[in-house]
């Protein structure tokens, strides 16, 4: 991927507008992202105005916290309008503590980012104090925190802030700079805070899962249909959401990605190349053709079973009380790939009305599967929806993954996938 380190034009509205794929890093970094953007007080509290509309265009969630000193140099307004979102910067709030508490907030975040951040906030993070909003969202937070240091830099230089981020940086809190140059007050050096578009990019990096790079994935996704004659077909319920929102969670994990998407009403995901199909037999031939040095076969495609024996070449009539269909089983194109000596890493998924642990189970034992991806169908689940759960089974464990958007669920997988990856190649 061509990632740029700073949009060529300067000002980028959307992303791919002015500088076309190369802003893809970014948007895929930062899509669908939640970022917690803390605000302290300092003159470079506007510059975090820009970012805040820079993270928005490319896709990020972004909820502002402003300390009290913040305010003193930018409105709370100001990042209202540009986030969609209301701002907030006290701990006791009852309004926002009703809705989502500072504690949901803490969990909510992918990641937390203080910029600027002064001298007086890097001392209470490094004293793991909770004396106002910010400070204790750093200490609730799983999320990788990140700061972005502005100030004089005779404060910078000073052997106390110096000694608060050493310890800040030894207990894992990400360092954005600071720059040097012509600060606010005439002084030349050490204290500028990073431009937006350097902030982005550390973010992106930061954010962007490596757990895959370098890896070649092969995803199945959506339904096959079985052709009876020139307009009619047998096939299922799925939409490729599911197998979609995998396919570009391996992307963004530096996989290069190959979908196999049967006929399904979604765009093309970003960063991966796509082959549309319509039949099994179609599947079966992309997938194979698909499959040179594939490490991880991800097979979430709904395929049919079976298929009309024969495809009337007219539209068959009305005139029969009753009709027959001869059917013909479909190539297994996941059983097939996963008995090949050289098979890749292959999950397969499993979608049962009943007995899911059960059947899915044999799925695993019978295609000798690494991994199974068991969800439950039927009542508004798992088919066309926008929401999934699964229990995920390998040989020596399992893992369970609540009902959630299937984006975020494909994200998990697809770290669960590179553990056990990881784990198989150690073993081998
Ligand atoms: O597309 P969505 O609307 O988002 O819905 C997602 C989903 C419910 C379709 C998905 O999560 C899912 O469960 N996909 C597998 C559905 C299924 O029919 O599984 P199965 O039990 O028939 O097949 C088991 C496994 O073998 C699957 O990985 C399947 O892709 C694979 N298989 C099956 C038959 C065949 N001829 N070739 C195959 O590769």
């Amino acid at each position: 991927m061509d990632v740029i380190s700073s949009c060529v034009q300067e000002v980028c509205w959307a992303p791919f507008e002015c500088c076309g794929a190369r802003c893809e890093g970014y948007y895929y970094a930062m899509n669908h992202r939640k970022i917690l953007l803390g605000v302290s007080g300092g003159i470079a509290a506007y510059k975090a105005a820009e970012l805040t509309r820079l993270l928005v265009r490319r896709g990020a969630s972004v909820r502002v916290v402003m300390t009290r000193g913040a305010q003193a140099f930018v409105t709370p307004m100001t990042f209202q309008a540009l986030s969609g979102e209301a701002v907030r910067s006290e701990l006791f709030d009852d309004a926002h503590e009703a809705a989502m508490g500072h504690i949901e907030l803490a969990r909510w975040a992918d990641a937390v980012l203080i910029a600027p951040a002064s001298a007086n906030v890097l001392a209470r993070l490094a004293g793991g104090m909770a004396d106002d909003l910010l400070t204790t969202l750093c200490l609730a937070t799983p999320a990788p925190v990140a700061v972005a240091p502005a100030m004089n830099q005779q404060m910078w230089r000073n052997p106390a802030t110096q000694a608060n981020v050493a310890l800040l940086r030894e207990r894992g809190t990400h360092v954005f700079g600071p720059a040097t140059g012509e600060q606010a007050c005439g002084d030349i050096g050490p204290g500028r805070m990073l431009e937006p578009p350097a902030l982005l990019e550390a973010l992106s990096s930061l954010l962007a899962s490596p757990a895959l790079a370098g890896k070649r994935v092969l995803v199945t996704a959506g339904p096959t249909r079985e052709p009876l004659d020139p307009v009619r077909f047998l096939s299922n319920r799925s939409s490729g959401k599911m197998g979609f929102a995998v396919a570009e969670a391996a992307a963004r994990a530096g996989a290069d990605v190959a979908l196999i998407a049967g006929p399904v009403a979604l765009p093309d995901p970003g960063l991966v190349k796509r082959v549309n199909v319509e039949t099994a037999a179609e599947m079966h031939t992309a997938a194979l053709e698909h499959l040179d040095n594939v490490d991880v076969f991800i097979a979430t495609a709904a395929v049919s079973d079976y298929r009309p024996a024969a495809t009337e070449r007219r539209k068959i009539k009305k005139d029969q009380a009753t009709l027959q269909l001869s059917l013909t089983r479909n190539p297994d194109i996941l059983a097939e790939i996963a008995s090949r000596d050289d098979a890749p890493f292959c999950v397969g998924f499993a979608a049962e009305t009943d007995r899911l642990e059960e059947y899915a189970l044999a799925k695993l034992r019978d295609k000798r599967l690494d991994m199974v991806a068991a969800n439950p169908v039927g009542d508004g689940q798992g088919f066309d929806s926008d929401d999934n759960r699964l229990i995920v089974f390998w040989p020596e464990g399992q893992r369970e993954f609540p009902l959630q958007s299937k984006t975020s669920l494909a994200r998990e997988l697809i770290d669960l996938i590179a553990e056990r990856l990881e784990r198989k190649d150690e073993e081998n």
